[in-house]
């Protein structure tokens, strides 16, 4: 392997696993749960076109950017950013663009397994057959019921927690690794099904429409940062979960006749990003008709993967075995994404002395203990607000929609201005130079400026 400095936490055995690896941590509870709910939440097509331009001008860019850096830094995000830093001969503070990746690694994972308990609980739904044949009523009230149990919640995060936190603890290659092999392509053939029963659904086209058809006055300054940050969220980028998996990628690869082929972080990166947009828009086209056709409101919130699907599930032939297979598969999803939202912070601790089951069990525990605010946050603690927003709805927006794309912002001008250039190029190894000065101008001035534009724009609509 022709690597300067063998990462000490490990290797991906090919580019080919750093894709199921980074598309596992994409792939998730982004694309399935929130995507679609937050379509339906800020305008539809809206916010659909809005997403997919912060995706290709925004998003891909930093994404390259920040497993840049991960692979010349080698390391956990903060020790990365401070080796970096130091070879660029800059002020060893950037260490903190990593820091704080860390930080809102911490946040995001306490509230993911909350929402990866509900659809453990969901998984369990399905298997005893209780939404069989439900009405649309039902299927509401089944999802309130749960809701409204803050011990059922609170067991479901416990329990997410867990399994998270046993895989990290074990290591990310031996464990996961093995897992995102299977399940994925699984979950891609189950989302196909399910689109197809969508296709011939009496709502498609309304769903369509609504998806689709762009209206511009629908586009206000909340809804546009709410873009922006569910670009970063969804593409598992601003925190330095794939920065950490960035680490882990080998530079060469030796082909089967034996010739060494440099692995392109361009191509390897515009692949995750186009099967992370391609399951989202899949899995709204799947939920809406189903929201069209029973006269849900496409506005629900959090709920609305947990009162549409079991619908489909409901009326289909053998619709039991479909809704288990397809929330076993979105526990999956989410898990191989709380794995790596978690990893740069264990590796940290890692990095410090801890072992990987002490660091893993360490992270968790206190991640856990602050998640209990979001899973009571439905519940119990449902009037305690502030700005309007519950525990769960400010611990959201403050991750998502500043923290991230904050963090991301910094590693686009430390990519882009800090870096030397011919670092920069050489651990790229884009083919094309065309291509490479096209992403520079967006590392260095497109996208800091939409992002501070964005910012502002919001800023000042809040304000207005
Ligand atoms: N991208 C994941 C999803 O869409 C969530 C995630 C965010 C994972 C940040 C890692 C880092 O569900
Ligand atoms: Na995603």
């Amino acid at each position: 392997m022709a690597n300067e400095n063998k990462p000490i936490h490990g290797i991906w055995g090919s580019r080919w696993v750093f894709i199921l690896a980074a598309a596992g941590s994409a792939v998730g509870l982004g694309n399935i749960w929130k995507f679609p709910y937050m379509t339906g939440a800020n305008g539809g097509a809206a916010f659909v076109m809005m997403y997919l331009l912060c995706i290709v001008a925004v998003g891909v860019p930093i994404m390259v950017a920040e497993v840049m850096l991960g692979r010349r830094g080698g390391m956990s995000p903060v020790n990365s950013m401070f080796k970096l830093a130091r070879d660029n001969g800059v002020n060893s503070r950037w260490a903190g663009v990593g820091a704080l990746g860390a930080l809102s690694g911490f946040l995001l994972l306490s509230f993911y397994t909350v929402i990866g308990g509900w659809t453990l609980f969901y998984v369990w739904e399905m298997v005893s057959g209780a939404l069989v044949h439900a009405s649309a009523v039902e299927v509401q009230g089944a999802f309130e019921g749960m809701m409204a149990n803050p011990w059922l919640v609170l067991g479901g995060h416990t329990a997410f927690m867990a399994m998270t936190m046993f895989v990290v603890g074990f290591g990310v290659i031996r464990g996961i690794e093995r897992a995102v092999r299977i399940l994925m392509p699984l979950l891609f053939a189950l989302l196909a099904v399910l689109f197809g029963y969508a296709l011939t659904s009496d709502g498609f086209a309304d769903a369509f429409r609504y998806m689709f058809a762009f209206d511009i006055a629908k586009i206000s300054g909340a809804s546009v940062l709410a873009a922006v940050g569910h670009s970063f969220f969804t593409l598992s980028i601003g925190l330095g979960a794939i920065m950490a998996y960035g680490a882990y990628m080998p530079r060469e690869v030796v082909t089967r006749s034996g010739q060494r082929k440099p692995v392109s972080i361009g191509s390897t990166v515009l692949a995750v990003a186009a099967l992370d947009t391609l399951v989202a828009l899949v899995a709204g086209m799947i939920i809406f008709p189903i929201v069209f056709a029973n006269g849900l409101a496409p506005g629900e919130g959090p709920g609305l993967l947990f009162v549409t699907l079991p619908l489909a599930f409901a009326e289909m032939p053998l619709g039991m075995l479909f809704g288990t297979l397809f929330f076993v598969l979105v526990v999956c999803a989410a898990w191989t994404s709380s794995i790596s939202i978690a990893e740069p912070p264990v590796a940290w601790l890692v990095e410090k002395g801890f072992s990987r089951p002490k660091a893993a069990i360490l992270v968790g525990l206190l991640a856990w203990t602050l998640g209990i605010g979001s899973a009571l946050s439905f519940n119990v603690l449902a009037d305690y607000t502030l700005f309007g927003k519950t525990f769960f709805g400010l611990m959201d927006f403050l991750t998502i929609n500043i923290m991230l794309p904050v963090g991301g912002l910094l590693i686009a001008i430390f990519a882009g201005w800090i870096m030397k250039e011919t670092q920069a190029r050489k651990e790229l190894a884009m083919k094309s130079f065309g291509l490479y000065m096209v992403w520079r101008a967006m590392v260095r001035v497109f996208a800091p400026l939409a992002l501070i534009l964005v910012f502002a724009f919001s800023l000042w609509q809040a304000l207005a």
